[in-house]
């Protein structure tokens, strides 16, 4: 199963593929966390990329096309994988097309769609987990104990990109370059829209569905 996770920021593809991905079986993907590993361990990839994140902007094709091309050649994607916020521009869904035409290209494109206005509220009431990454919200995904992981009891902090005023620019910034995916791969047949404006069960249950799995 290759599998390629759409959607606007704040739409629920890290959320869902934490467990999509335990269902399935097959490694996530996701651009945004390998860039924010790598800016934890101050590479020169993580300082580069950094600078595009804290404005909201993309970080460059040629960078995040050269980390999945070299990601999906490792042994544990050899039975498929599960993208998370890459392909997000025309380009690199173009470039991911050439890496996959020898391995029978993507099986489906999962789009998790959620009205823009909700968008807002999702991203600035997030809190992730320092220690393994989970994700929380303070209203709609709250952990037992304030600030603390339920997963491993790691500190849950607030992303930099989630303040306001670069969530703003990330919005803009899909619908300029990122939403032009949704006819890319309607074109292709392989788009599956999901209502994501639901619970996340909900959600979960219908990305099963297109998927042909019974997880009601
Ligand atoms: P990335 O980390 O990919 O961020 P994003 O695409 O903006 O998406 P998010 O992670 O913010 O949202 P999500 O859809 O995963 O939502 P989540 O499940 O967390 O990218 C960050 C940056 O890295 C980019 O801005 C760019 O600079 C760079 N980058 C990454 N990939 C790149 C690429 N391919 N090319 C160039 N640059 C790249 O959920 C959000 C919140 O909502 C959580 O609090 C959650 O608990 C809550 N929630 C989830 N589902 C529901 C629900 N059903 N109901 C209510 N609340 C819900
Ligand atoms: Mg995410
Ligand atoms: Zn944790």
């Amino acid at each position: 199963m290759k599998i390629v996770l759409l959607g606007p920021p704040g739409a629920g593809k890290g959320t869902q593929a934490e467990v999509l991905t335990k269902k399935l079986l097959v490694p996530h993907i996701s651009t945004g966390d390998m860039f924010r590993a790598a800016i934890k361990n101050g590479t020169a990839m993580g300082i580069e990329a950094k600078s595009y994140m804290d404005r909201g902007q993309l970080v460059p094709d040629e960078v995040t096309v050269g980390i999945i091309k070299d990601r999906i050649a490792q042994s544990d994607c050899s039975g498929g994988f599960l993208l998370d916020g890459f392909p997000r521009t025309i380009a690199q869904a173009e470039a991911l097309d050439k890496l996959l035409e020898d391995k029978g290209g993507l099986d489906a494109v999962l789009n998790i769609s959620v009205p823009l206005e909700k968008l807002v509220e999702r991203l600035t009431g997030r809190r992730m987990c320092r220690k393994c990454g989970a994700i929380y919200h303070m209203l709609y995904n709250a952990p037992a104990k304030e600030g603390v992981c339920d997963a491993c009891g790691g500190e849950l902090y607030q992303r930099d990109d989630d303040k306001l005023e670069t969530v703003t620019n990330r919005l803009d910034v899909y619908e300029a370059q990122t939403a032009p995916l949704i006819g890319f791969y309607e074109q292709q047949g392989k788009l599956f829209t999901v209502n994501g404006d639901q619970p996340i069960n909900a959600v979960l249950a219908d990305l099963g569905k297109a998927l042909g799995q019974d997880w009601a």
